[in-house]
Parts: structure tokens; sequence; C-alpha cells
């Protein structure tokens, strides 16, 4: 039986096979990542011709190594791989990830074959080859060659792309989405994206899973993990174009396939595709730390009218709903707006909304049961006054009580300068889902919604299934 990828993730010993004294090398790097984490494993750098690396005492060879290897990290040219996967077969090591290019991704399918032939019959896994790694930033581990430190969260990533991945963390930390783990699958010999998905459905640490793909190898294995998730599952599939799905076979080797098919069949399985690693992130925001919407309709406060209108045309362009209040809202609304407006959806609150009426709105859409989800938008226009919105909506979405009770998202929405800025950056900081762009917020919505029905599924198949149960 294969192993299960719990270990992977959190392995006792480590062995890094090239380890190198010389620091340009990515041997070097790799054993200085997992020796900085600071990660409580057994740590064994091999390398023929030392005594010692880093510190720590150097083995010629992994069958040197006294006691098992639960992970291998390969960091040899190619040709010399497929031996060391022999010593890593005979030494029973559990995992094996393959850093080394030179396979499938230049064309070269036999010496890719020749691995997966030595692995076949065994119960090794291996990551690879043409891969980065993994960074697992809950448990603080860095198996990986690349420096930079996620920040840590409930966010775990799959990426084709090695060098994608790497500019991922970094994106991440800059717009303060937390990742729990980031890995790297490069030409996928073995350990594939449905494999990853399987195992962060059932990760504690992981609460949304977010892809970048260029093709899948098996693509009904793909979409029946998606499927099979009860997590929200984001994917990015690069090669949309014919040129793109040029790039992609010269990229990792792969097809890019036929994109409608790709797109039609993540929707159908429950997935959410994204555009790009931006919004990727950007729903990821809103659904690591806003309850999903229960249905589509959406609640819009604004204190500009044009910002109000851009916001509609987004949400309803993604398959939501901007409803006219009912009376009973519409008549509350009128008592916190000024008279020079009527209470509308969008509600708008006037240029010089301070904290009372965004806080007061904010709180009459939350108690309305024909709104499912709230955008609360602010555009810097001449009095406008930005710190009070940021007040308010930092409050709202920090008040528990209030998403226990209603169980309605909470996004913001901001247009404005330097100053905006900076109030903003807090915000975002904080955990608070806030977008510079009517769509951007729209399309995160949209993932709120997409995963609302989605819990609804899972809720009819559980009551189903219970009911079976019973009959039985
Ligand atoms: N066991 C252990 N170590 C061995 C060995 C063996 N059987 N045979 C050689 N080595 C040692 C080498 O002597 C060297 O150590 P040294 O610096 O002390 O001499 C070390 O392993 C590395 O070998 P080297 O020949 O110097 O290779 P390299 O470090 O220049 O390149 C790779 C190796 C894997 C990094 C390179 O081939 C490669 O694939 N680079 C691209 C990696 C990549 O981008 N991956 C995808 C990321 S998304």
């Amino acid at each position: 039986m294969k192993q299960d990828l719990s270990v992977f993730f959190k392995p006792k010993s480590i062995a890094v096979v090239g380890a190198s004294k010389d620091s340009r090398k990515i041997g070097h790097a790799a054993l200085k990542n997992i020796l900085i984490s600071d990660y409580p494993c057994k740590l064994y750098p091999i390398n023929p011709k030392e005594d010692q690396i880093l510190g720590l005492k150097c083995y010629k060879s992994l069958l040197d190594v006294p006691g098992t290897i639960d992970l291998v990290l390969v960091s040899v040219p190619a040709a010399l791989v497929p031996n060391i996967m022999k010593d890593c077969v005979q030494k029973k090591v559990k995992f094996t990830i393959i850093i080394s290019s030179g396979f499938s991704e230049i064309g070269n399918h036999e010496l890719e074959q020749e691995v997966e032939d030595i692995i076949k019959g065994t119960s090794m896994r291996v990551l690879g080859p043409n891969t980065m790694g993994f960074k697992n930033a809950s448990d603080n581990l860095d198996a990986s060659f690349v420096f930079g430190v996620p920040r840590k969260g409930n966010l775990s990533l799959i990426s084709q792309s090695g060098a994608l991945g790497i500019g991922m963390i970094y994106l991440a930390n800059n717009e303060f989405v937390g990742v729990s783990k980031i890995i790297g699958v490069g030409n996928k010999l073995d350990i594939d994206d449905d494999d990853l998905i399987e195992f962060f459905s059932h990760d504690p640490d992981t609460k949304v899973i977010g892809l970048y793909i260029e093709a899948v190898k098996d693509g009904r294995a793909f979409m029946n993990a998606i499927k099979a998730c009860d997590k929200p599952v984001l994917v990015v599939k690069a090669g949309r174009s014919s040129a793109g799905a040029r790039a992609t076979a010269s990229h990792t080797g792969s097809m890019a396939g036929s994109d409608k098919i790709y797109s039609a069949a993540i929707k159908q399985a429950g997935g959410i595709r994204c555009r790009d690693i931006v919004e990727l992130f950007d729903m990821a925001r809103g659904l690591a730390g806003q309850p999903a919407m229960k249905g589509n309709r959406v609640g819009i406060i604004t204190n500009g009218g044009g910002l109000g209108i851009l916001l509609t045309d987004a949400c309803e362009e993604n398959g939501l709903v901007v409803p006219k209040l009912s009376a009973k809202t519409a008549k509350r609304i009128d008592e916190i707006i000024p008279d020079i407006v009527k209470p509308n959806n969008p509600v708008d609150l006037v240029a010089d909304a301070g904290f009372f009426r965004y806080e007061s709105a904010t709180k009459i859409l939350l108690e309305d049961p024909n709104i499912d989800g709230i955008i609360v938008a602010s555009v810097h226009g001449g009095y406008a006054r930005p710190r009070e919105f940021t007040g308010a909506i930092l409050k709202m979405v920090r008040e528990k009580r209030l998403h226990e009770t209603h169980q309605k998202p909470i996004l913001g929405t901001w247009v404005g300068g330097t100053e905006f800025e900076e109030l903003v950056f807090d915000l975002k900081s904080a955990g608070v889902p806030i977008y510079p762009s009517s769509w951007r917020t729209a399309r995160s919505m949209y993932a709120l919604y997409v995963e609302g029905q989605r819990l609804k599924r899972e809720a009819l198949q559980k009551e189903s299934n219970q009911k079976k149960s019973k009959s039985k």
C-alpha cells in the first residue's frame, strides 16, 4: 500500500542527496532550509566526497545512514537520479522529492520512465521530478530549496510551476494571505494534484485549497478529488489561449487540453476556476475568514452612487442578485440616511458617511432575511471619511457575535489614494477581505456563493446518508 502523505509533510527523518558545501548549489540551499526551519527531525546530508556539511555529519550514501529515513530530497544531475532511487527503494525510504530537472519537461521521457519503473510495486511515493519541494508553514518545515517564509494561515497551495509557486509565497505575504502548505508538483510522476487535494481535504490546518495547473494527468481522478473534497478548491488553469497551450507544452511537457472542457468540469465538480493568482488570493481571503453565502442575494452599502452601480453590475455579471430592499428594511435604512437620498439597494450613504451610518446600515442588512452577503464600499471623494469607513468595517468583521448570529459574509471595496491605501493595509493585515475594485469584490462574493452551494449539497448528502443508514 502507498504511504499516507501525513508523514511526507511531517517526516521524522530527512536526507538530502547532493547536499553540498557550495552555497551556490541547490543541494546546499535545500539542506540549509531544513536546518534553519528548526523543525524537529533527524537530518542527514549525503555526499560521497564530504564528512561534514553545515555542521552535520555527512554520509557517502543513503545506505550508510543508520535507521530509517522518512523523506529524501534528491539534488543531483538527472542522469544520476535512477541510481539514487534504487538506493531509496533498498533503504525503504517512505517519500522522495526529486528536485532535479532534465526529465519529460525537456522530452527526456525515457529517463522519467526509468524512475517510474524503479518505484513501481514499492510503497515509496515520489514528488517531482523538476520540483521545488514544499514548505509546511503550519509545522515550520521548509523542504524546498527556495528562500521565502510564508505567513502562517490556512490556505494550502499546489503549483505545477516552481517559479510561480515561489512567486505565490511572496504575493501571499504581500496580500496578507496566510499559508499552511505550498508544494510544487513538477512533472507529477507519482504524487499528483488529486493525491494532494485528498490529503488537504482532511488536513486540519487547511481551510482553502488553491491550485496552479497547466494540465492534469488523470482528468477523472482530478475532478473526483475536487468533488469529494469538503473544502473550497480554487483552480488557476493556464493555457487558455492557443499560444498559452503551446507554452504549456514546452514548460512542463504536458498538454493543456480543451480549455472549455476544463472550465465546465471544474465547475461541475464544485471547484472554482480563477482567472489568475491574484484572483485566487482574493477569493482565498474571503473564504478563509468569512461565512459562506446561503443564497445569492447581495446588499451593497456605499458612499458613492457610481461605485454602487459598478458593484451591482459586477455582482449580476457573476450570477449574484442585488435585490430591491424589503419595505421593512427600506424604512429602517431611511431613518439613518440623509434626506437627499432614497433607501435603495445599493444603499447610498452619501459621500460624507461616517462610522455610524456604515455600522447601522450593515447591521440592518445583516438582519434582513432577504440578503445573503454584504459589500461595504467607500470611494474617497472629497469630503469622505475613510478612517471612519475602515473603522466601521473592521468592527463589523471582527464582531464574532454578529457573524455567529447572522452567518453572512461582509466584504469591503475601496477606491482612493495613498491615505486610503495605508488604512486598507491595516485592514488587510487584520484579515479583513477588502478589494480595490468592484470586479474583484464581486468575484470574491461569487466564491462565497459557490461555497455556500457546496455546503448545502454536502448537508443534503449527509442527511440522505443518515436516512439510508437508519432504514437499514
Ligand atoms: N550522491 C550524493 N551526492 C552526489 C552524488 C551521489 N551519488 N553524486 C554527486 N553528488 C554531489 C556532487 O559531488 C555535488 O556536490 P559537491 O558540490 O560537493 O561537488 C552535489 O552532489 C551536486 O551535484 P552537481 O553535479 O554539482 O550538480 P548541481 O548542484 O550543479 O546541479 C541539480 C544539480 C539537481 C540542481 C541540477 O541538475 C538541476 O536539475 N537544476 C534544476 C533544478 C530545478 O530547477 N528544479 C525545478 C524547480 S521548480
